[in-house]
């Protein structure tokens, strides 16, 4: 995990969580949040940058994440780091009220 400091509040995280079992250890997945009033400075990119040099340091071949369907931001950003949509999981957030929201999946192939 990699924490972002904005004098003294934590203004978001990320983290990249790698699998230890022979299967699948080519594989990592990574998570990002920034609280609102910072978006837009480009630290979502920063923490890319760094998830992706990690990355590439541990050698996987690729990193995945997903993100709740309208979260428009959020897939700019991944498409901007080179992330492509390979499916979708339907229903994956379920609200009070009963409404649905799908979840989207997205893949970055390590270039190396
Ligand atoms: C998605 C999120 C991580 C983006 O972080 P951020 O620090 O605002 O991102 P950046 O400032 O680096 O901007 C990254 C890209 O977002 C896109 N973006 C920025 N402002 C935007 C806007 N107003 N509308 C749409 N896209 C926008 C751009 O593509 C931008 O890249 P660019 O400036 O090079 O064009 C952040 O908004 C967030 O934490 N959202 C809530 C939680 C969340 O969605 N988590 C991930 C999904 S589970």
């Amino acid at each position: 995990m990699i924490v972002c400091e904005i004098d003294g509040e934590i203004a978001g995280n990320c983290q990249i969580v790698f699998n230890n079992k022979i299967k699948t250890r080519h594989r990592a997945e990574v998570m990002v949040g920034i609280l609102q009033k910072y978006w837009g400075l480009g630290i979502g990119t920063a923490m890319f940058e760094e998830m992706i040099r990690i990355a590439e340091r541990r050698q996987v071949s690729q990193i995945e994440l997903g993100y709740i369907e309208g979260n428009e931001r959020g897939r700019r950003l991944y498409e901007k780091m080179d992330f492509v949509q390979y499916g979708e999981r339907p229903d994956a957030i379920r609200f009070r009220d009963g409404t649905m929201q799908k979840e989207i999946l997205m893949i970055r192939k390590m270039h190396s």
